[in-house]
């Protein structure tokens, strides 16, 4: 049972539409009971978090996407759907692409976690550096999340083609279309990966597409 007064400020931040939100709020089955709230063990729990061994006070079943931006200040990871639908949230974990707003702090146990803050002090990262210079961002709310899936793709593919893009970036969703500036880029990190001094050249940036993606 949950106490709807007391989750509703989270519940609102999952659900982005309405009816969703309502439906929970006027649900019979969902009443008020405190005792649901007291029961909620914190626990000091210890996560791996970009090279540091990190204590954080919470549920074990909170989310890692929660315990990075509430409890470690780590903002760049972002909150889209909460649902595994969007990849606003992606981080690494142990090198792998994850989706940290469906992956619990309990779950993670010795595993590495990699934010896009651990890619670097100074955006010298190759992939941020290519990010800067196409320019590909537009909002830039889905772009930490895409950022991340292209560094994983490019460690396990340094040449991909644009398809190899698309399907390993296809879980990371852009409401302002700019999957071909993103192309482009992963494209260009792929150079600066293997040339390493490569200047950081002005690049002529592809139209902002409107594609469903
Ligand atoms: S916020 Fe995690 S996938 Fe959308
Ligand atoms: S740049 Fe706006 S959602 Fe992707």
């Amino acid at each position: 049972m949950i106490c709807f007064d007391a989750v509703s400020p989270f519940l609102s931040r999952f659900f982005k539409y309405k009816e969703i939100y309502n439906y929970f709020k006027t649900s019979k089955s969902i009443t008020c009971n405190y005792d649901d709230i007291k029961s909620i063990q914190m626990t000091k729990i210890q996560i791996q978090v970009n090279g540091q061994l990190l204590t954080v006070e919470a549920d074990p079943e909170m989310p890692l996407l929660w315990a990075l931006r509430d409890l470690l200040g780590m903002t760049g990871t972002k909150f889209g759907c909460g649902m595994t639908l969007c990849g606003a949230c992606t981080v690494h974990l142990d090198g792998a692409p994850v989706r940290s707003c469906s992956l619990s702090i309990g779950q993670i146990k010795k595993g590495k976690i990699t934010t896009i803050e651990g890619l670097s002090d100074d955006n010298s990262h190759p992939v941020q550096q290519a990010w800067i210079e196409t320019q590909a961002p537009q909002c830039g709310y889905c772009q930490s999340g895409q950022i991340m899936s292209a560094v994983a793709l490019l460690k396990n593919n340094p040449q991909p083609t644009d398809a190899d893009i698309d399907g390993a970036l296809a879980g990371n969703l852009c409401r302002c279309g700019t999957y071909p500036r993103i192309r482009a880029a992963v494209k260009r990190a792929a150079e600066l990966m293997k040339t390493k001094s490569a200047p950081i050249a002005p690049t002529k940036l592809p139209k902002t597409d409107t594609g469903s993606r």
